[in-house]
């Protein structure tokens, strides 16, 4: 099904792609406000426009947390906590999770889903900005970031946040579309965030600025070699990249030193 392989390789031609396509960013400013209109649609959304790939990206994430026991977890744009669940759907051993967003909305349905599966005494959903996070130094084993670094105005601040919350040795999970390198693929895969997501994400979430933003947001933002570069600079060491379908999506890996 899948193409699935580590890749630690930058493309210029990205970070090329990526400075001229820069001029067109949308701004991140008070991003989650749209969020807080879509959230009750929200992981319907994320199912259908993605063929449920999601599910399977989020369980591979699992996997590299499979080492650890008894992990404490901090999620940050944590949304509906879709990312957590699937930690513990996929195996991994958590003993306990905070989720942090900035839509109160997408916090309210994670809740109810967290209560639902008998949750809400070992995963905590809070208020909390990604680029300042109200939580302790070196508290936690794992930090997380599903499809939501993309969105915060800071990248490199969201992950020296990301780097603080850890403890020595801890390990950082980004989950974030990136663009396939294959160039037929790219083409198709362009056509596809350019023309079909923003109509059927809109018409089903009844926003469509939601979904042209996240076209513009994805085909923007620096992948591959490129993100791991940032992940260094924010002081992670050992860092990877592994694409996933075809490198739609990529799962960023990174530790925090002085285990
Ligand atoms: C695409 S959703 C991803 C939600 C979830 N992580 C998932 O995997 O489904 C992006 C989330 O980022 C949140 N967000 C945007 N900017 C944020 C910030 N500065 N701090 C925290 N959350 C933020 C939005 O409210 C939204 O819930």
């Amino acid at each position: 099904m899948v193409a699935e392989m580590t890749n630690s390789n930058n493309t210029a031609e990205s970070e090329a792609g990526s400075t001229a396509a820069a001029q067109d960013e949308p701004s991140r400013d008070a991003v989650w406000e749209m969020f807080d209109k879509i959230a009750p649609r929200y992981d319907m959304l994320n199912r259908l426009l993605s063929l449920r790939r999601d599910v399977a990206w989020r369980k591979r994430m699992a996997t590299f947390l499979q080492n650890r026991s008894a992990v404490r977890l901090l999620d940050l744009a944590t949304g509906t906590g879709d990312q957590i669940l699937h930690f513990m759907d996929g195996g991994a051993d958590i003993a306990s999770a905070v989720g942090m967003d900035m839509s109160e909305q997408m916090l309210a349905v994670g809740r109810k889903k967290m209560t639902k599966r008998g949750l809400q005494d070992k995963v905590e959903l809070s208020c909390g900005d990604a680029v300042e996070v109200p939580v302790d130094s070196d508290a936690f084993d794992a930090t997380s970031i599903s499809f939501g670094i993309r969105n915060v105005v800071d990248v490199s601040r969201a992950l020296g946040e990301m780097r603080r919350a850890l403890k020595p040795g801890g390990c950082a999970l980004i989950l974030e579309f990136s663009m396939p390198e294959n160039s037929t693929l790219r083409s198709v895969y362009t056509f596809y965030l350019r023309h079909i997501l923003p109509i059927v994400g809109g018409l089903i979430s009844g926003d469509m600025y939601a979904y042209r933003y996240l076209n513009k947001t994805i085909e923007t933002f620096p992948y591959g070699d490129a993100f791991c570069e940032l992940m260094r600079d924010a002081g992670f060491e050992n860092t990877s990249a592994t694409p996933l379908t075809f490198g739609v999506a990529s799962i960023y890996y990174g530790e925090k030193p002085g285990a």
